[in-house]
């Protein structure tokens, strides 16, 4: 184990950073690794459509992202030529999205002369645990739980992460909202069957638990065994049970979460946990890991929940360890939908 602590011979400086990858316009002001303000101009232009649809994702990003900048840096008491360094979200993502953040990151470093830092979305999901904990103990295991990304991750030291296990197929955050779709609950249903699952038994019915290799997982058995059961019951014995269902389907998938977690952590022998991600706000999931951390005795990381969902605070955070060893962008960054 070895105690990380941020380079103190690092300038003094304050960092913009843009997320445009989704549905939401994060943006956030860093100085010297402490984030001053962090920013979400959400969409709900999206709702009527039962999930995210790109083109008016882009449109709300343009009309976002001048307003959400000024008043992250109004918030941080600073004004844009105190800037020392932009920072954008590359990929993954939605193309259109993205671009926009790029563009406008590209346009802000010509004109201020500063430079330019490019950041991967899922290793500023996992960065996030260092989040206002600049002396983070490592190794640690993350466990990446988003909409699009189910992941256990070893990470060595900031920027230093080696993938240990991924999903086959569905993401954790997505099985969450095609349940809660076929339960008829607006998107994203994640939050729902979260609120819901509160009140109710969450072995009143039994789900099962998926095969895949080692430290992978694959929800696509999982997605079939809620439309299997709930394609059974009638509207009223799923209004009225709706509790216990929704945490019956919660515990289906932390549970299973934590079959594939738990069995990394012996492996490796590593016992500092952190979790990330936007299906790490999930109340059941949190409360699991607490409980784990008892028996285990593991050093765990829950994230505040502004830091979990898509955000610019971890794209700060990262680009921060970035600007510390030099990692800069050219005008010439491209967005990218997949990989990195
Ligand atoms: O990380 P994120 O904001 O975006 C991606 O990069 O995908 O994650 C979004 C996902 C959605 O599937 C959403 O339903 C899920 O996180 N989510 C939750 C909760 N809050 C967000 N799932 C379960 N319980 C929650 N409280
Ligand atoms: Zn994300």
């Amino acid at each position: 184990m070895q105690n990380y602590t941020a380079n103190t011979q690092a300038p003094d400086m304050y960092l913009l950073a843009i997320e445009s990858s989704c549905d939401d316009t994060g943006i956030a002001v860093l100085h010297n690794g402490n984030i001053l303000a962090n920013m979400v101009a959400g969409q709900a232009v999206h709702q009527a459509w039962g999930g995210v649809v790109p083109e008016l994702a882009s449109r709300a990003h343009e009309k976002n992202i001048v307003p959400t900048v000024d008043a992250a840096l109004k918030q941080a008491g600073i004004t844009v030529s105190q800037l020392s360094a932009i920072a954008f979200t590359a990929g993954p993502g939605l193309v259109g999205s993205l671009m926009v953040g790029v563009g406008f990151a590209k346009a802000l470093a010509l004109s201020l002369n500063i430079p330019l830092i490019q950041t991967d979305h899922l290793v500023a999901h996992v960065m996030s645990s260092l989040i206002g904990k600049p002396d983070f103990s490592f190794p640690y295991l993350c466990l990446l739980v988003s909409g699009g990304h189910t992941q256990i991750i070893r990470v060595d030291a900031p920027l230093k992460m080696e993938v240990l296990g991924s999903t086959n197929d569905d993401a954790a955050g997505e099985a969450f909202d095609k349940a809660a779709k076929m339960l008829g609950l607006p998107y994203p249903g994640g939050p729902l069957i979260d609120k819901y699952a509160k009140d109710g038994d969450s072995m009143r019915f039994p789900f099962p638990r998926p095969r895949a290799e080692k430290y992978d997982y694959s929800f696509s058995g999982l997605k079939t065994a809620y439309l299997q059961f709930i394609s059974k019951q009638t509207p009223e014995f799923l209004a009225q049970n709706l509790p216990d269902i929704c945490a019956s389907i919660q515990h289906s998938i932390v549970d299973y979460l934590f079959i594939k977690l738990k069995l990394a952590a012996s492996d490796t022998g590593i016992k500092t946990i952190a979790i990330a991600g936007g299906v790490a706000a999930n109340t059941g999931l949190r409360n699991r890991l607490t409980q784990e951390s008892k028996t285990n005795d593991w050093q765990v990381h829950i994230p505040a929940f502004e830091y979990c969902t898509d955000n610019a605070g971890m794209i700060a955070i990262t680009a921060w360890y970035q600007f510390l060893q030099r990692d800069f962008a050219g005008q010439d960054a491209v967005a990218y939908a997949r990989g990195g």
